[in-house]
């Protein structure tokens, strides 16, 4: 009878033990990162090599583009535009066609943050606050390149 009641003892302590161990490992939201890099490659192609960014609201994103391929900017030219909530992709993108002297940037106020465009071997880096939590497209605009390339950036 003693055995089992040590046995029992020793079960309960244990139990107390994890309990323990579990709430200190609990997450704690101030550990978020107050700043994240980003690395986005592309390629002659005409791929972004990610789909889904992820980022917390209100973090310092820091985001570089690379373009890995070979080609002229002017023949396959790439560049990373952030663009606001409601804003039509497709829409968007047919005006960018028309903004060729400024690098396929239309004007206007629905881009959140963009690099340069850039070619082959060239890459630009740029920063930016996260916006609040949400979904967010980012696109390529170079004539002919947002129905591939193109992607979500995820706020947490
Ligand atoms: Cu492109």
């Amino acid at each position: 009878m003693k055995k089992i009641f040590s046995l029992f003892l020793f079960i309960l302590l244990g139990c107390g033990g994890n309990n323990q161990k579990a709430s200190i490992e609990s997450e704690n939201e101030s550990s978020v990162p107050k700043e994240i890099n980003i690395i986005l490659s592309s390629n002659d192609n005409m791929l972004f090599d990610k789909q889904i960014l992820y980022a917390y609201s209100r973090q310092k994103i820091t985001l570089t583009l690379n373009h890995n391929g070979k080609l002229d900017k002017k023949i396959m030219g790439h560049n990373f535009v952030l663009l606001k909530t409601g804003v039509d992709v497709v829409d968007f993108a047919t005006r960018a066609l028309e903004a060729r002297e400024n690098d396929y940037i239309p004007e206007g106020d629905e881009i959140i943050s963009y690099t340069k465009l850039i070619g082959g071997g060239e890459s630009d880096t740029i920063t930016f606050d996260a916006p609040t939590k949400g979904t967010y497209n980012y696109i390529c605009t170079f004539p002919g390149h947002y129905g591939i390339m193109k992607g979500i950036l995820v706020v947490k």
